[in-house]
């Protein structure tokens, strides 16, 4: 089975983030968003991958994650033409990658704690044409939720409802046959002007049979800056610590953190649940709950929490800064003095 991963998007919700960086690449627990996703996949035994990406993104993508050698799998990179025009229009764009069999669709900003596994299977042996996962959430508001008959069946699948006829969100696990691609045809972009995944659900349950899985452990569409930072925090498990980082005097560190090689910390208190890239210099400041990126500096009496700071900026402060800690997200080279 093959499996197409959805990295492309605009990613308006984590701005100013992602006006430099792409989503996918935003570091979790010290390792690029994407990298999860590709090891749901080859623990699933799918190891001929293809990532969707943004056009012109190839390179930097191809960067990130390579020929997929490191995980004994095969990636190939496919350019959604003519940019971000919905996840339906992106399996789409890659159908001469696709063709050949039933394949799975994972965005590549769904994190997850179980295994793929057992709904490949059940797709499998039981002959469905498609299958979602679902996942009980507070806000189904803000996602593609299933309405269901009385007898338990799908009826149908809508792109977020302001008033949901169920508790569950659809996953971005999706498995899906070679019919999808004349289905894709009968579409249109939706109001927001996007070629809807709903849609195509919809479409499987009028003309095929549809299976559901709903997902128990934990599940996450990292798609804001609190969500992001959720995502963190769960799979932050053990502090690591990189090569070459110097652990000044003074310093406490709050289990779990991960810390990237290069950096220099003195005199701060660094953690619980923070990741800090490489060659980033923490001195006199707390942090907690937080992102920093490669190269960041953060000098002075200061502390922050649920903060996600890009690459190279520099945050500082003269004085001790009173009043709580600050919450910042902030792009790349972003310069602050509190
Ligand atoms: O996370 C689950 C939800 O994902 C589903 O419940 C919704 O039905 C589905 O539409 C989707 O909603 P989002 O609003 O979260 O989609 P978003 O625009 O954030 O894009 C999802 C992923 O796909 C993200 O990793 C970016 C990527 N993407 C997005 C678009 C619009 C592409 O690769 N190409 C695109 O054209």
């Amino acid at each position: 089975m093959k499996a197409l991963i959805a990295a492309g998007g605009r990613s308006t919700r984590l701005r100013p983030i992602t006006h430099s960086i792409n989503k996918h690449l935003i570091p979790l627990a010290g390792r690029p968003m994407l990298e999860y996703v590709i090891e749901k996949l080859v623990e699933a035994d799918i190891r001929d991958i293809i990532i969707n990406v943004n056009p012109g993104e190839t390179g930097i993508m191809h960067a990130a994650f390579g020929d997929g050698g490191r995980w004994d799998a095969a990636i190939s990179y496919v350019e959604q033409q003519g940019g971000a025009k919905g996840i339906a229009h992106a399996v789409a764009n890659a159908e001469p990658y696709l063709r050949g069999g039933p394949f799975v669709f994972f965005l590549g900003d769904n994190i997850m704690t179980g295994s793929i596994r057992k709904m490949r299977e059940r797709y499998e042996a039981e002959g469905f044409d498609c299958m979602v996962a679902l996942s009980r959430v507070e806000d189904p508001s803000r996602f593609g939720v299933p309405e269901f008959n009385p007898d338990g069946s799908l009826k149908r699948a809508i792109e977020k409802p302001a008033s949901p006829p169920s508790p569950f969100a659809i996953t971005g696990i999706y498995f899906f046959n070679e019919r999808y691609f004349d289905a894709f045809k009968t579409i249109s972009p939706s109001p927001r002007g996007e070629y809807e995944i709903t849609d195509m659900i919809t479409w499987y349950i009028t003309h095929g049979r549809v299976g559901h899985e709903e997902i128990t452990g934990w599940w996450k569409d990292t798609g804001t800056p609190d969500a992001l930072l959720e995502g963190n925090t769960f799979l932050l498990s053990q502090t690591r610590i990189g090569e070459g980082t110097v652990i000044g005097e003074d310093v406490t560190i709050r289990d779990p953190v991960v810390i990237g090689t290069g950096c220099h910390i003195e005199q701060a208190v660094v953690g619980p649940h923070v990741s800090i890239g490489d060659n980033a210099r923490v001195r006199g400041a707390a942090i907690q709950r937080s992102i920093v990126m490669d190269g960041t500096t953060l000098e002075g009496g200061f502390s922050v929490d649920r903060s996600i700071i890009g690459r190279n900026a520099r945050i500082t402060s003269r004085n001790s800064v009173g009043s709580g800690p600050s919450k910042l997200i902030l792009g790349d080279n972003a310069v602050v003095e509190l």
